[in-house]
């Protein structure tokens, strides 16, 4: 029988294990959390609202800088610069709805390292890990923090990214590997039957039932990243019904993956706190084990 990693509920737990922590913290101290969104799409929209509802329900404010869509690079540069001396850690939402900006990752490159609290600098991407003071990507974090908090062992296993974007396949790939896994990095145009060799699947590609139950093994471990809206209905990446009976573990969705990510983008806010002061460590000492 399988189990269901539910996201909502691990996401719960770990916003009390966060109220208790930063109860520690001055006024004065509390983080803010910066957001720079280029453009008014719709989807960036819910994003960026619920990035705001989730740090107000634990006391964070947030500063939002929302630009037009089109605008210069100097300006978003500008909005940077801003972000970079009144927040504490701050993400650019992506994508960025400007033509004017050629070299996406230059303009990423741009957030002090201490501050890039959504890793997608180069310095992070390509950072070891558990040597230096980065960030994963939140969605990613997300994933590793819900396989830990069920106790599934991610080291020494063989494990499939299927998907290489820089906010999940790429940065999670890295990370497995410095853990001594053998990692296998994944398109959506992998053969099929090379992926039933591993123990943990985790499926970001964004294309519907691109994997079936035919392609994993029986046990398997599979994290689900996708989200499809299908006449008013959720669906992942994953074809659910014909693998959940092969599967020790599998994320639904909704509510697997989905409610993990904003929770990590705010461990990853007060992360950033420890690398600014040294003092936080200590104060935020139950965080730093699920981080
Ligand atoms: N757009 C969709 N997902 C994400 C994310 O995780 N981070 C950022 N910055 N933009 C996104």
């Amino acid at each position: 029988m399988y189990k269901l990693l539910d996201g909502k509920e691990c996401a719960s737990k770990i916003k009390n294990a966060i109220k208790n922590d930063i109860s520690k913290l001055a006024k004065d101290e509390m983080p803010i959390l910066g957001i720079l969104q280029i453009g008014n799409l719709d989807e960036s929209n819910i994003y960026v609202n619920s990035k705001i509802k989730v740090a107000k329900e634990l006391g964070i404010s947030s500063k939002l800088i929302k630009l037009e869509e089109n605008c210069s690079e100097a300006k978003v540069i500008e909005a940077i610069e801003k972000l970079s001396n009144e927040t504490t850690g701050f993400i650019i939402q992506l994508p960025m709805q400007t033509k004017k900006i050629k070299n996406v990752q230059k303009i990423l490159n741009l957030i002090p390292s201490t501050k890039d609290i959504d890793g997608l600098s180069e310095f992070h991407l390509n950072s070891n890990y558990f040597k230096n003071e980065s960030f994963l990507p939140a969605t990613a974090l997300g994933i590793v923090i819900m396989l830990k908090q069920n106790n599934i062992a991610i080291t020494n296993k063989k494990i499939a990214v299927i998907g290489q974007s820089k906010i999940v396949g790429y940065p999670l790939a890295n990370y497995f590997e410095q853990l001594n896994n053998k990692v296998a990095r994944y398109t959506i145009d992998t053969p099929k039957a090379t992926i039933i060799e591993n123990d943990i699947v985790i499926v970001a590609t964004g294309a519907r039932n691109c994997v079936t139950s035919d392609m994993i093994k029986n046990d398997a471990i599979i994290i689900d990243v996708g989200i499809h809206r299908i006449n008013g209905k959720i669906y992942g990446d994953v074809d659910f019904d014909s693998c959940k009976d092969k599967v020790s573990y599998i994320t639904p969705v909704p509510g697997g993956v989905g409610p993990m990510t904003i929770i990590s983008l705010i461990l990853n806010l007060l992360k950033s706190m420890t690398f600014q002061e040294k003092k936080y460590k200590q104060i935020f000492k139950n965080l730093i084990k699920i981080w």
